[in-house]
């Protein structure tokens, strides 16, 4: 893949391929699509074999981590006379991270299928999902779907005359963002309160109703059944070595046409930008997430960054969700920042001390930086505090409160000695909003169009 190819040959739309289709969410429309095909080709193979091809397409887990997907199949202990369950993360909650709620919006039969197959090969037959409750439409929608998955066959006793069964439950949280950590979300699930719990022992051996429990993002399930239906080398072919195949990349923000792009692993934020029209017009890049806000924030140096684990990861920071947050010259970086650690601190579960009391005095501080009220010693406290709650907290919540305040002093701290400098924020908010500069050119997807008919 390189920056010579036309931008739109970069494009794999395999999740995303039925999207601009009629009514895309019905199985009618999946079918056209070839929906099930994997589910067929999974059905024909002995549940292993479904593992060790996972495995060996090299997929990794979608929901942040990257973990990979068929090794944390295979953890699950077989014979061992406990029911098995698969739960997948619907929970999608961080700022800028969109891909989840949007797939299962156009797509839902994509999860299905791919859930009927994970669970066949693990040997599951009750399955979850937990989704986040505020999406409404999402949930009657995945309610439709099951309901016609039931009706099909493809769900329930005996699905295609396998002999093998399975039910799905879909379980809509309350909203919380901690519930998207897989084991706060399992407790949640059980009725209890969602804060994380100790590992060991980790969910493939002790997870739901303490039974052995596959984790798994939407999108990691969703790509599933396509690579049942094309096979491994198909799969391993696109994307780079240690980060095989396509994934959605989601742009917001000061983006011409911000959305999702499925692309293979491994492209640009450059060639990203000349998929979406650019960065606005008359505007240009000043810093960017490459997977959500818990992540190192990066900046123009970064454009060419192959957006891969491995890129990212050697470039400081993680690819996470792939949530491409794009910020132009407007936007004042500390009252971005701000905004993302009120968020942490609201959603911090309490569970441990450096979290729940340190993101509380990270808000204190920014507030007042920004507020043009910032003394001496508060950028070393910020960086003090954040270091406190990095690595010191009980999951991962923490350490990502902690990656922008860090990663925004390392790129823009003169813009931090700028507010306490002149004891003002030089920016004007009103010329960052999104449309600041005239309405977004029309775009509507045909699942749009159709839904606001
Ligand atoms: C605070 C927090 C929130 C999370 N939210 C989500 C989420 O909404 N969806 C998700 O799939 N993973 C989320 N994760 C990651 C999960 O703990 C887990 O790693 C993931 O669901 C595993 O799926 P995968 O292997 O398919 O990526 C979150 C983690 C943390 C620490
Ligand atoms: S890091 Fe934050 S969210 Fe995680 S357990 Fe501690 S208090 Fe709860």
């Amino acid at each position: 893949m390189t920056s010579a190819e036309p931008a739109e040959k970069l494009l794999t739309p395999v999740l995303s391929d039925p999207w601009d289709d009629s009514r895309p969410w019905t199985l009618a429309t999946y079918r056209r699509h070839h929906g099930y095909e994997g589910l067929k080709a999974a059905l024909a193979m002995p549940p292993d074999d479904v593992i060790a091809l996972v495995k060996d397409s090299g997929l990794r887990g979608r929901g942040g981590a990257g973990f990979p997907t068929g090794m944390k199949w295979q953890f699950i202990p077989q014979n061992d006379g406990k029911p098995h369950y698969l739960v997948v993360n619907a929970d999608e909650s961080e700022p800028g991270t969109c891909k989840d709620i949007p797939l299962l919006f156009a797509n839902p039969h994509s999860l299905i299928e791919g859930m009927v197959i994970a669970s066949y090969a693990i040997r599951c037959d009750h399955a979850f999902v937990y989704l986040r409750g505020e999406v409404v439409p999402v949930l009657r929608r995945l309610h439709a779907a099951v309901a016609e998955a039931y009706e099909a066959g493809l769900l329930g006793r005996n699905i295609l005359g396998s002999g093998v069964d399975l039910d799905i439950t879909v379980h809509a949280g309350a909203g919380a963002y901690i519930c998207g950590e897989e084991t706060a979300l399992l407790d949640s699930l059980e009725g209890r309160r969602g804060q994380p719990r100790l590992r060991p022992p980790f969910p493939a051996i002790a997870g739901l109703y303490a039974c052995p429990t596959v984790v798994n993002n939407v999108e990691s399930i969703a790509s599933v059944p396509a690579i049942l239906a094309r096979g491994k080398e198909w799969f391993k072919g696109l994307g780079t070595e240690k980060s095989p195949g396509f994934t959605l990349y989601s742009l917001s923000g000061h983006v011409t046409n911000p959305g999702q792009y499925e692309a293979p692993l491994g492209i640009t934020l450059r060639q990203l930008l000349d998929l979406s029209g650019g960065v606005r017009a008359g505007h240009r890049l000043k810093f960017w997430t490459p997977g959500g806000s818990s992540t190192p924030m990066f900046t123009e140096e970064h454009l060419d960054v192959p957006l891969d684990y491995e890129g990212v990861g050697a470039a400081g920071s993680m690819l996470g969700t792939k949530a491409l947050q794009v910020f132009d010259e407007t936007t004042c970086v500390v009252r971005a920042v701000t905004r993302w650690t009120e968020f942490y601190a609201h959603e911090s579960c309490g569970k441990c001390t450096p979290c729940r009391e340190g993101t509380y005095w990270l808000v204190q501080l920014l507030r007042r930086i920004e507020a043009g009220e910032g003394v001496d010693g508060d950028l070393e406290k910020l960086l003090d505090i954040a270091d406190n709650i990095n690595g010191k907290s009980f999951c991962a919540l923490g350490d990502g409160a902690a990656s922008p305040i860090v990663s925004s002093l390392k790129y823009f701290r003169a813009e931090y000695e700028q507010h306490l400098a002149e004891r003002r924020c030089p920016f004007d908010p009103a010329a960052s909003t999104v449309w600041a500069d005239g309405p977004r050119p029309g775009h509507q997807s045909a699942t749009e169009r159709e839904v606001h008919a």
